[in-house]
């Protein structure tokens, strides 16, 4: 028998924070139980960020999908989280599927996909829900049911946009030719919605689904952003099961044609997939889902025994610096810095090692190197190796030598800079890895047993660091 939203609240608003468990991480969200997915419904207002997510309560298989959902004013405090929309209704009735969040006149309007399957045959719902006076979430009639001629029950993942003074949505879609696409839908009036067509784009032939796609515009460059699935595997690209990525250039309402450049990959670690961006005052910032839907890996994630899965990436701000997008950490996540435990300016090393008794760790290095570099964080026998191949400015971060979870390699050729800095943010269980100011980023899960790591650094020839910086991290606080 499944919960109410208020039954399953009840029990969630008595979950004791620091959650247990080996692997909790101590500032990515952490639900008690359950599995949780992409991140929806991102929004702001008036000093405050509201983030939904996908969430299964109950077990850690992609079933029952609600809408989790936190809250927070600086990234630190959060407020418990708690479900805001349950799959208990005919038009939604088989998975609150993702979708985004929009302020209109001061008040949170959720748009999202109602997963419906009827004998077998799938109906996608693009739904709305709008928050009421009690911050209850009001689930309206249905926007839009069925799906456009020419493409497949693949319809999801509605992202709302106001574009000259119309109302838009666009949807992550799959044609007759099982081909990925995004289609847009309009309305003048909230309430009927027309079909407008298919985004015009150059890639015609790119994986047979695209997901949660995002239209937005960064520093005065149009950005589509999605999450397409089944492009074949590279040695430098598409090394995950699912991609996630952009083209960048310039959007035409008018002909609903996108004249774009290459698609690139948002990140290149193992665990990165179907982010959202959105906007603040005066930020692009996106959040990603720090997972990867592999099945078998799944099924071995050593957190499974503590009955939950997957976390959300850490907000980042976006910038288009020479024809990419740019990541950034966001400014608040500085004030998790603890005790900074290594200071160290201009030195020319060989070799440079410390040991530090923990793991939730900021590190923050500038340097020069003159040959091949490894930088290398070691758990015991356990090791991560962040390894740049100087000569065709390649890097790999290999997870080889890890006993679970995520195991194998990951490797990108960088665009045409050197290798001039490397930030980490190591949690229990999440790496996310920031090169060159955020021009390449490597986010992973990772589940090394030793609680102790050793931070070390060789080259084949001498390197300079201009700076060498580490920092203990807080935890976030839960209210
Ligand atoms: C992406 C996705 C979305 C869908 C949701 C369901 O990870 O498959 O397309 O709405 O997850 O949880």
């Amino acid at each position: 028998m499944k919960k109410s939203v208020v039954e399953l609240n009840d029990e969630f608003s008595s979950a004791i924070y620091p959650l247990k468990g080996e692997f909790r991480n101590k500032y990515h969200i952490e639900v008690p139980n359950g599995l949780i997915n992409d991140p929806n419904g991102l929004s702001y207002n008036k000093g405050e960020y509201n983030i939904f997510f996908q969430w299964n309560p109950y077990t850690c298989e992609h079933k029952y999908k609600h809408w989790g959902y936190i809250k927070t004013k600086d990234f630190i405090r959060y407020k418990k989280p708690k479900i805001m929309l349950a799959p208990d209704s005919v038009i939604d009735k088989d998975g609150c599927y993702s979708g985004t969040g929009k302020f209109i006149d001061d008040k949170l309007n959720i748009f999202y996909t109602g997963n419906v399957k009827n004998n077998g045959e799938r109906i996608p719902h693009q739904n709305i829900a709008i928050f009421d006076e009690n911050d209850m979430l009001i689930k309206k009639k249905p926007l839009i049911v069925g799906i456009p001629d020419g493409y497949t029950e693949h319809l999801r993942d509605p992202f709302y946009i106001n574009i000259n003074g119309v109302y838009c949505m666009i949807l992550g879609a799959q044609n007759k030719s099982l081909k990925g696409r995004v289609v847009m839908y309009i309305s003048k009036d909230m309430n009927t919605w027309d079909f407008y067509g298919e985004i015009n784009t150059k890639l015609d032939d790119f994986g047979y689904m695209w997901e949660c796609p995002n239209l937005i515009n960064i520093n005065g460059y149009d950005a589509l952003i999605f999450s397409p699935q089944g492009l074949e595997k590279h040695e430098f690209k598409y090394q995950n099961l699912y991609q996630s990525g952009y083209i960048l250039g310039h959007y035409n309402f008018e002909n609903n044609t996108f004249m774009h450049n290459s698609f690139y990959e948002l990140d290149y670690g193992f665990d990165f997939y179907a982010p959202q961006v959105f906007k603040d005052n005066n930020r692009i910032i996106m959040i990603g889902w720090l997972g990867m839907p592999e099945d078998n890996i799944e099924k071995e994630s050593p957190t499974l025994k503590n009955n939950y899965i997957y976390t959300l990436t850490m907000p980042r701000v976006l910038k288009v610096e020479n024809g990419r997008i740019k990541q950034s950490p966001l400014e608040e996540i500085k004030l998790l810095r603890d005790k900074e435990i290594l200071e160290n300016k201009n030195m020319i090393c060989e070799r440079h090692e410390v040991n530090i008794k923990n793991r939730c760790l900021e590190i923050n290095l500038e340097l020069e190197v003159f040959a091949d570099f490894k930088y290398i964080l070691e758990f015991k026998k356990e090791k991560i190796i962040l390894e740049y191949k100087s000569l065709d400015n390649i890097l790999i971060l290999d997870f080889t030598n890890l006993n679970k979870g995520k195991n194998g390699v990951r490797k990108v050729k960088m665009p045409d800079n050197k290798l001039r800095s490397i930030q980490m943010f190591l949690d229990v269980s999440t790496l996310e890895i920031f090169i060159n100011d955020g021009e390449i980023t490597m986010t992973s899960s990772f589940f090394a047993e030793s609680r102790d790591v050793n931070l070390r650094i060789s080259s084949d020839k001498e390197f300079k660091l201009n700076s060498y910086r580490v920092w203990n991290m807080r935890g976030f606080i839960y209210e």
